[in-house]
């Protein structure tokens, strides 16, 4: 599946990934800066934050709560489409997500 993303100046890049992996794996296989993942996609540092287009949003997996604590202590605002790049798996049906990235991660 591809995967879109906007960076806070509105360059846009698009990268393919794999089924299976997660959208942070994805884009830091990718090198997307913007992206950090400090702690490897374990759901410990909320620095893989992004927010995904809404168009997308019901289509993800739902949030767990680990998720959910860590979103309130992003660097950035957290917001209604806020969601932890690690907890996304990418799926053949998720091919063309959007997501935007935070201004910063910490
Ligand atoms: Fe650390 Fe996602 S990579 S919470």
């Amino acid at each position: 599946p591809s995967i879109i993303f906007f960076h806070p100046d509105g360059r846009r890049q698009q990268i393919e990934a794999s089924e299976g992996e997660s959208a942070m794996q994805a884009a830091t296989r990718h090198d997307i800066s913007g992206i950090l993942a400090e702690c490897g996609g374990n759901a410990m540092c909320a620095t893989c934050h992004v927010y995904v287009d809404e168009a997308w949003l019901a289509r993800l997996p739902a949030m767990g709560g680990d998720e959910d604590a860590l979103l309130d202590g992003a660097a950035a605002e957290r917001q209604a489409n806020s969601r932890l790049s690690c907890q996304i798996r990418l799926a053949a049906d998720l091919d063309g997500l959007v997501l935007s990235l935070p201004d910063r991660q910490t």
